[in-house]
């Protein structure tokens, strides 16, 4: 379990604080999403939990013992897939099993048991520009898969990609988690999209600096996003969270 303990950002420069007193728990195996207007604290409130930001105070415990920097219990995957383009996606995908030391076979192994997952074993020898941008985060979703790490940060993956992409990595994620039972925490500025994954999404409030918002969205998997259901829980959340994400539900409906 992974528990946040009044946890508080205040940037050197910043007027107001970006996160103040958040008090949270993730329990493990769970998937949790986090919505908020653009320039809420999101991302920040992420990179404190990979560790890559240290809080101004507060605390950030897994599994009873904090946080004090990046971990290979936790791995990042951003909205860009950040890989590295002098190298093939099998090398790309292998990259942080090399520096951790796993033995050359046992690499090749689960690269190819992740590769498969992601439906990319057929593009191992590819260099990253011979890539579509839903082909690059597919790659970046199985060299974080690879490195066997509880819990699993995602930081508006599909944010960069179009509509068609975003809904078949969507189903393939949903999978993927009920396949890994992984921990995931999927940050996302598209209400549909945390409906679509969450156990629980949690809405934060640029307002507040905290979480204002906390909806448990019980709805069999795998989820449709066409159904009388689903489309209740969006609509609920959108009108709950109205004031402050106005400018999201508006391009959502634009979206359709
Ligand atoms: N390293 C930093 N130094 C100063 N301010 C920052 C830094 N990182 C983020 N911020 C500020 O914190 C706020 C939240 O940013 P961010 O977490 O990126 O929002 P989101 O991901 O929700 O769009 C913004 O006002 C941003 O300018
Ligand atoms: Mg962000």
């Amino acid at each position: 379990m992974l528990e946040l303990q009044n946890l508080c950002m205040q940037f050197e420069n910043a007027k107001h604080a970006t996160l103040k007193n958040i008090n949270l728990q993730i329990p493990e195996g769970s998937f949790t999403c986090i919505v908020g207007a653009s320039g809420c604290g999101k991302s920040t409130l992420l990179n404190l939990i990979a560790g890559l930001t240290l809080p101004s105070s507060g605390s950030i415990l897994l599994d009873g013992q904090p946080i004090s920097g990046p971990g290979r219990d936790r791995v990042m995957m951003f909205q860009e897939s950040a890989l590295f383009p002098w190298l093939t996606v099998l090398e790309n995908v292998c990259f942080g099993m090399k520096i951790n030391n796993v033995p050359k076979a046992k690499q090749l192994e689960i690269a190819g048991h992740y590769l498969d997952m992601v439906h990319l074993s057929r593009f191992r020898d590819y260099r990253v520009h011979e890539l579509s941008g839903g082909m690059k985060q597919r790659a970046a979703l199985a060299r974080a898969l690879c490195m066997d790490s509880k819990i699993l940060l995602m930081d508006e993956p599909f944010s960069a990609l179009d509509k068609q992409t975003t809904n078949l990595l969507r189903e393939e994620l949903a999978q993927i988690w009920q396949q890994t039972k992984k921990t995931i925490i999927l940050i996302t500025h598209s209400v549909e999209e945390a409906v679509f994954f969450a156990d629980r999404v949690l809405f934060l409030s640029e307002e507040t600096a905290n979480i204002a918002g906390e909806y448990v969205i019980d709805l069999p998997r795998p989820r449709h996003i066409e159904s009388p259901e689903f489309i209740r829980y969006r609509q609920d959340i959108l009108y709950q969270v109205r004031n402050e994400v106005e400018k999201i539900e508006h391009a959502e409906e634009m979206a359709g």
